[in-house]
């Protein structure tokens, strides 16, 4: 069984300040513990965030990362630094991040490998452009990025990895993927996960479902067979909102 998992993606809101206060919030609402519930803070929040949740079942996630251990990277954070401080998930080549600092394919195959060596938990997004999708390119463009972004990695590692199927064209936009082109896509991720790495791997590795979740859609987000999770950006800035999605 694959255990459902809802993660929080900050993306760059919250400085220390205001991460306590929404934590502090989270805190005091009784979550779901058959949901593994994730925040995905800025750095300068992690060590804050670790501390407030260590004695509960919240988990800690980063937004990105270097491939290498240490070095001349300057401005870089390293996986060995992440994993230093109780990072246990970071999302990798979310969209943002391929558009705006233009990541590539190949540097995003190095960090999930990197991740995985030093036992973090990739949350690897992929996902088409509202042009892509008019042109009917999207199964395309996300076999392609599923293809080389995983290259390398093992079967056995599947149980560690999350992919997030994240439509451009659905971020932060408000509007949603019908929960049934969510599901297709997310079958459509599997199978080529299945013949790619194995069925194994198929049945373990947990897919994500991320593009203005909200607690008014992610029962019926969630309650597709493929889908096992949600990454949600703006809906998990407030507490009781964060809560209703973790206790969908
Ligand atoms: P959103 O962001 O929920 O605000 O659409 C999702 C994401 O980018 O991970």
């Amino acid at each position: 069984m694959r255990k459902p998992i809802i993660a929080g993606n900050w993306k760059m809101n919250k400085g220390v300040e205001e991460a306590k206060n929404l934590v502090n919030e989270i805190l005091d609402i009784e979550l779901n513990k058959d949901v593994e519930a994730v925040l995905c803070t800025p750095f300068v929040d992690l060590a804050l965030v670790k501390e407030m949740i260590k004695d509960t079942d919240i988990k800690l996630g980063a937004q990105n990362m270097y491939f290498e251990e240490s070095g001349a990277y300057t401005g870089e954070v390293s996986p060995t630094m992440l994993t230093g401080i109780g990072v246990e998930y970071v999302i990798l080549g979310h969209s943002e991040r391929r558009e705006y600092f233009k990541e590539c394919d190949d540097t995003i195959n190095k960090k999930v490998l990197s991740a995985l060596k030093h036992e973090l938990k990739p949350i690897l997004c992929v996902g088409e452009t509202l042009e892509e999708r008019q042109e009917g390119k999207e199964k395309e463009k996300v076999r392609t990025q599923i293809e080389k972004n995983l290259t390398g990695v093992s079967e056995e590692q599947f149980d560690n990895v999350v992919i997030a199927y994240e439509p451009i064209w659905a971020i932060g936009t408000g509007v949603t993927a019908s929960s049934d082109d969510a599901e297709e896509m997310c079958a459509y991720i599997r199978t080529i996960v299945g013949e790619l790495h194995g069925e194994n791997a198929a049945q373990k590795v947990r897919i994500q479902y991320g593009g203005s979740v909200k607690p008014e859609n992610v029962k019926e987000i969630m309650g597709k067979e493929n889908i096992d999770g949600a990454l949600v950006g703006g809906a998990s800035l407030e507490a009781e909102s964060f809560g209703k999605l973790v206790n969908f």
